[in-house]
C-alpha cells in the first residue's frame, strides 16, 4: 500500500528517493511522484504506473536538491492518475505534501474552511495541504499550522510536509499508519518502511500517534500534541540489506518459496534453550494458558494460517479458539468470553483492519499477542506482547514463508501451552518440526515437476478449485488465494464434502480441481469427493502424502505429523501458483490491485 520517503542532508536526494521508493515497490503502488527543494523552491514530479516512468521524467529535468519527499500511491480517494499521485500542492504551491492513510473528516474540513478554493485532484489528501496554507496565510507559522491541521484530522494519516521557504526542515506526523525516522551523520530521513532507507541508515526512532515532528540535517526533534519535547531512543533495525535483494532468483515469491527450510530452521532454533527444550518469554505463555477462550484475528493469508493455529491450541493445549477475518470482526464483535485472549496475526503487523481490532479490544482492557515478521510493527507495538516470525522481509505481495512461519509459531505457542496446563506433549514437536523443513525441502527441489504440472492442470483455464477435509480445507483456501492473486485464474478453496451442496454445479470438462489428501481420517471420503468432481469431467490433481498415497495421485508429499501437513502441502500449491503466473507472463511479485502492507480499512 501507500509508501513514503523522504531525505534531508548534503547529497543528491532525486536519487535517494527514486531508490528509496523502489525498495517500496513490493507493498503494491499505482502512481508515484517525489517533490525537491532548493533555494529556487519546490518542483514536483509525479506519474501513473511504475517508478521506472516517473524516474524518466526526474531523469530529463535538471531540477535537483539535498532535500525532498517520495511516495507511492495506491488509489483509494480517485483513480489513479497524475493529478490524484502525491505529492500535492497548496494553491500557491509553497506546502508540498505526501500522505499515506485515509482523511475521514476530509469533505467537512472543506465545506468549513476551503468550500471557495478549486482542488486540482479528487483525493482526501488534498485538504490537508490546502488547510496547512489557509492557516498559514492566516498568520501562523508553519509548525504551528501544521500542528493545527492534524489535530483536526480524523482517521489515518502518515504525513510529510515541505514549505519552500524553508529548505531545512521536513514536517512530520502519524495516526495509524506507519512512519518511521532514520538518523544518519549530518542527514536524516523518513521513511514508511526501515526496508526502504537501508542503503542510507540502520538506524530509527519510531513515532507514535499524534506526535509532531520537525526533521532537519542536524536535529530531530518531536513533541507531543501540547509541544513538549519527547526523548525518544534510537533502534537498529536488524535487516540485513541482502535479505532484501533477490539474488540469482528471478522473482522474490520463488525465493521466499526457496527460503522456507531455512525460515523453520530459525524458528527452530529462536524458540530453543540450549538444553534442546522448546522456550518463550514467560509473560506470554502465562497470559495465553490463563486465557479461557482464545480469538484469532487476521486477513487473508494470515487468517488462513490463523484456521491451522486453531487446530493445535484446541487439540494440543485443549482451549477454545474463535478464527475471525478482522474486517468483520470490528463492526460485528461476537459474545466474548469471560477472560479471553486475542492473538493478532500479521506478517507486516501493519494490517489496518486488524489494528482497529486491537484498539477496541485494548479498550475492553483485554490482553493481547500479536505474531508478526516486523519487529516494531503497529501491532506488536501496540499488542501487550509479540512472537516474532524470524521470516526476514518477505517482499513478493504473495504471502509464502510468513504463512508458514505463523504455523509453525502457533505450533509452538499451543505446545508451550500444553505443557503449561499440565498436559503431556502429543507429539515431540522440535523433531516433527524438523522432519517438516526436510519435507519442504524435497518439494522445492521438485520445483520441475510441479512445474509440469502446473502446465497440465493450469495452463489453459480461466478457473479451478481447491477441495480438502479439516485442516486440508483451510489449506486449500491458502491455495486457491494464492493462486488467483497472481495468476488471476478464478480460484475457490472447498471443504470437500460441501461441494455437492451448490458449487459441484460448476464443474464441466476439464475444470481443474486440486485435492490434498493428507488425513488419514478422511482419506476415504475426500477421495470420494474427487470420483464426483471427475464423473462430471474436472481435471483432478490430487496431493497426498506418504503413506496415505493411491495410484494415480499427481504429487505426493513427505510423511509429516498429521497437524503438519499444512505447512508442507502448501508449498506445492505455492508453486503451482507462482509457475501459473510465471506461465501468463505476469507480474509474480507485483500482482495487480493489490498492496503488500494493507494499511487502511
Ligand atoms: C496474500 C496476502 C494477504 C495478506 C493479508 C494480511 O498472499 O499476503 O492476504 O496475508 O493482506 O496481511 P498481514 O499478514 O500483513 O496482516
Amino acid at each position: 500500500m501507500c509508501g513514503i520517503v523522504g531525505y534531508i542532508g548534503h547529497d543528491n536526494a532525486k536519487e535517494l528517493l527514486l531508490k528509496g521508493l523502489e525498495k517500496l515497490e513490493y507493498r503494491g503502488y499505482d502512481s508515484a511522484g517525489i517533490a525537491l527543494t532548493n533555494d529556487e523552491g519546490t518542483e514536483v514530479f509525479k506519474e501513473k504506473g511504475r517508478i521506472a516512468d516517473l524516474r524518466k521524467v526526474a531523469d530529463d529535468n535538471d531540477f535537483d536538491g539535498t532535500l525532498g519527499i517520495g511516495h507511492t500511491r495506491w488509489a483509494t480517494h480517485g483513480v489513479p492518475n497524475h493529478e490524484n499521485s502525491h505529492p500535492h500542492q497548496s494553491a500557491s504551491k509553497r506546502y508540498t505534501l505526501v500522505h499515506n492513510g485515509v482523511i475521514e473528516n476530509y469533505e467537512e474540513l472543506r465545506a468549513e474552511y476551503l468550500s471557495d478554493v478549486n482542488f486540482l485532484s479528487e483525493t482526501d489528501t488534498e485538504i490537508v495541504v490546502q488547510l496547512i496554507e489557509h492557516f498559514a496565510n492566516e498568520g501562523l507559522d508553519t509548525e504551528t499550522a501544521f500542528t493545527k491541521v492534524v489535530s483536526m484530522l480524523e482517521g489515518s494519516y502518515a504525513l510529510g510536509l515541505l514549505d519552500d521557504q524553508d529548505n531545512d526542515t521536513i514536517y512530520v506526523a502519524k495516526n495509524k499508519s506507519p512512519l518511521l525516522i532514520g538518523v544518519g551523520d549530518d542527514f536524516n530521513v523518513i521513511a514508511s518502511d526501515a526496508l526502504a532507507m537501508l542503503p542510507v541508515t540502520n538506524e530509527y526512532k519510531e513515532i507514535h500517534d499524534h506526535e509532531i515532528v520537525i526533521v532537519k540535517r542536524d536535529s530531530v526533534v518531536i513533541k507531543d500534541q501540547d509541544g513538549n519535547v519527547q526523548d525518544r531512543e534510537t533502534y537498529t533495525a536488524e535487516i540485513d540489506a541482502a535479505d532484501a535483494e533477490k539474488g540469482v532468483y528471478d522473482h522474490y515469491m520463488l525465493k521466499e518459496i526457496h527460503e522456507q527450510p531455512a525460515v523453520m530452521r530459525r524458528i527452530i532454533q529462536e524458540y530453543q534453550d540450549c538444553e534442546g527444550n522448546l522456550k518463550m518469554d514467560k509473560d506470554i505463555v502465562d497470559d495465553v494458558a490463563a486465557a479461557d477462550r482464545i480469538y484469532i484475528i487476521a486477513a487473508g493469508t494470515s487468517y488462513h494460517a490463523g484456521l491451522v493455529g486453531k487446530e493445535f491450541i484446541e487439540k494440543w493445549a485443549g482451549v477454545p479458539t474463535e478464527v475471525h477475518v478482522a474486517s468483520e470482526f470490528v463492526y460485528n464483535m461476537p459474545l466474548l468470553s469471560e477472560n479471553p485472549l486475542f492473538i493478532y496475526i500479521s506478517q507486516s503487523g501493519e494490517t489496518a483492519d486488524s489494528r482497529a481490532v486491537l484498539v477496541e479490544t485494548k479498550k475492553l482492557g483485554h490482553k493481547s499477542l500479536t505474531i508478526t515478521n516486523v519487529p516494531g510493527s503497529t501491532l506488536s507495538r501496540e499488542a501487550d506482547h509479540t512472537l516474532l516470525l524470524h521470516a526476514g522481509p518477505e517482499i513478493a505481495v504473495a504471502s509464502t514463508k510468513a504463512y508458514t512461519a505463523q504455523i509453525a509459531v502457533l505450533s509452538i505457542l499451543s505446545q508451550i501451552v500444553a505443557l503449561e496446563h499440565g498436559r503431556e506433549a502429543e507429539v515431540d514437536l522440535l523433531r516433527e518440526l524438523a522432519k517438516v523443513t526436510t519435507a519442504i525441502e524435497a518439494i522445492v527441489d521438485d520445483a520441475e515437476k510441479l512445474e509440469d504440472i502446473t502446465k497440465e492442470f493450469m495452463d489453459d483455464t480461466r478457473n479451478a478449485f481447491f477441495i480438502g477435509r479439516t485442516i486440508d480445507y483451510n489449506v486449500s483456501l491458502e491455495g486457491a488465494l494464492k493462486l488467483k492473486e497472481i495468476s488471476y485464474i478464478q480460484a475457490e478453496g472447498f471443504a470437500g464434502g460441501e461441494l455437492k451442496h451448490g458449487t459441484i454445479a460448476l464443474i464441466e470438462e476439464g475444470t481443474p480441481v486440486v485435492a490434498l489428501a493428507t488425513q488419514e481420517n478422511v482419506n476415504n471420503s475426500i477421495r470420494g469427493n474427487v470420483k464426483e468432481v471427475a464423473a462430471r469431467g474436472a481435471n483432478t490433481c490430487v496431493i497426498s502424502m506418504e503413506g496415505l498415497e493411491k495410484e494415480g495421485d499427481t504429487y505426493v508429499i513427505p510423511q509429516v505429523h498429521e497437524l503438519l501437513t499444512p505447512l508442507v502441502s502448501v508449498v506445492a500449491t505455492q508453486l503451482i501458483a507462482y509457475y501459473a503466473a510465471l506461465h501468463r507472463d505476469l507480474d509474480v511479485d507485483k500482482p495487480r490491485n493489490l498492496a503488500k502492507s494493507v494499511t487502511v480499512e
